[in-house]
């Protein structure tokens, strides 16, 4: 449970809040690469952290991530027209014709006259935005403390090896984290999927989790965040550890299962009742096999099917998600919902744009949510109040990878598995 002035600070992120500074510290997911795939291709819409704006990438392939509203008499720039290598880099307003290079500056005013230097004391708010893998990152902060760029494995590795997609989902950014740092409902919620998924099934760790509906929960601080440790009964002496690190703000690796590639998730809020989720899969020594990919992007495993044109999912909150209430009942699917990101986000989503957290009743196996929220509050505040950088910031923190391993009974996770939880460019990660 949580206080009514704690809900608020965690869950909202829009500028000059402590949870809207906190993110600012950060390079976050802006766009999938893809979605300005060429020099001169049209604008893109995007919102982050409650600020509207515009992405583009001009002729000269220069990518650029501005206020949308043309600081003349604020008409939305996605009309705008990113004119081409003949008439010069920038995107022009559709209404006047003022002229915005990537840097946010103006580069013409043309009513003006020819040489008035009006436009060169106008400029957008403007952030950077850059490609690291699949994703274009952005960081929204103070230009003078910005980080080094971003090292999570999945956006380093060659990129035949890498998947990445994204939803839209319909909440606030911390519920839909925490159903990462939660992995007591996948025994529950997804244990249709583990048994039928073609990016899950197979592994002897399904078996493990399936047969141990009562796992034993042990969270453990790591430089980044947290490393939340999953235990289950495995053979007579033995226990299957699964463990899934968190990078703050809002970065969680999945466990592997057996060959699988590792899937994670990057919650990234919209607005404070809306969130990117980017889903990723990789492996880190290997290419993804075809038929994986042909599954990703089919919306199996952590990834979906869409509305068409869009980045909505097909299955949404308009439709009940498609719910199949004989699948239900058979134990096909246990809630009925079909895939494992859509059974997330229904429920997620079920909670109400901010669920409120005064009113839940927390047990044993939601102790890696409640480390999460504490971690986040005190970091928000010492940012805040000492303007102490948060864990995360630090690439170092960022070169983690999940574990999924059976050890003796009497051994240590966080020990045993020191190495295999850091990720070493070119070495396999260790799975059942
Ligand atoms: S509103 Fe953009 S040029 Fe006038
Ligand atoms: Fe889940």
């Amino acid at each position: 449970m949580l206080k009514q002035d704690v809900n608020e600070m965690l869950t909202q992120t829009g500028p000059a809040t402590p949870m809207g500074d906190m993110f600012r510290q950060y390079w976050l997911p802006a766009l999938l690469a893809d979605e300005l795939p060429e020099p001169g291709c049209p604008p893109v819409r995007v919102k982050l952290l409650s600020e509207r704006m515009i992405a583009f990438r001009d002729s000269d392939g220069k990518l650029g991530l501005i206020d949308e509203f043309c600081a003349h008499r604020g008409a939305s720039l996605w009309f705008g027209n990113n004119e081409q290598a003949a008439e010069g880099p920038g995107l022009r307003c559709a209404y006047h014709g003022w002229k915005y290079a990537t840097d946010g500056s103006c580069v013409e005013v043309p009513s003006e006259p020819e040489n008035s230097a009006f436009c060169t004391k106008v400029k957008l708010t403007a952030y950077p935005l850059v490609q690291v893998g699949d994703i274009l990152w952005t960081y929204m902060g103070d230009p003078d403390k910005q980080p080094p760029l971003p090292e999570y494995e999945f956006a380093r590795v060659p990129s035949d090896q890498t998947f990445t997609s994204k939803r839209w989902q319909e909440c606030n950014w911390l519920q839909a984290l925490e159903g990462g740092i939660d992995s007591s409902h996948v025994s529950w919620l997804h244990s249709g999927g583990l048994k039928s998924d073609p990016l899950f099934k197979g592994s002897k760790g399904n078996q493990y989790n399936l047969n141990d509906m009562r796992p034993y929960f042990e969270v453990v601080e790591a430089d980044g965040g947290l490393l939340v440790g999953v235990r289950r009964n495995a053979e007579e002496d033995s226990y299957y550890w699964r463990i899934t690190p968190w990078v703050m703000p809002a970065f969680t690796i999945v466990p592997p299962r057996a060959d699988h590639p590792v899937h994670g998730h990057f919650w990234v809020p919209i607005d404070d009742e809306n969130c990117w989720v980017f889903s990723f899969d990789y492996q880190p020594v290997r290419a993804l096999t075809e038929s994986e990919v042909e599954h990703m992007r089919a919306g199996m495993g952590v990834h979906n099917e869409y509305e068409p044109g869009t980045y909505r999912p097909l299955q949404n909150k308009d439709n009940d998600y498609l719910m199949d209430r004989d699948a239900q009942r058979s134990g096909e699917t246990f809630s009925g919902i079909k895939g494992i990101a859509m059974q997330d986000a229904s429920l997620q989503e079920s909670m109400g744009p901010i669920v409120d957290r005064t009113k839940e009743r927390l047990v044993s196996a939601d102790s890696g949510i409640i480390k999460a929220r504490r971690k986040l509050q005190q970091a928000a505040i010492a940012l805040r109040d000492e303007g102490r950088t948060p864990p995360g910031v630090d690439p170092a923190h960022q070169r983690v990878r999940s574990v999924a391993v059976v050890l003796p009974k009497d051994a240590s996770f966080a020990e045993e598995c020191r190495e295999a939880l850091t990720a070493v460019p070119g070495t396999a990660h260790t799975t059942v």
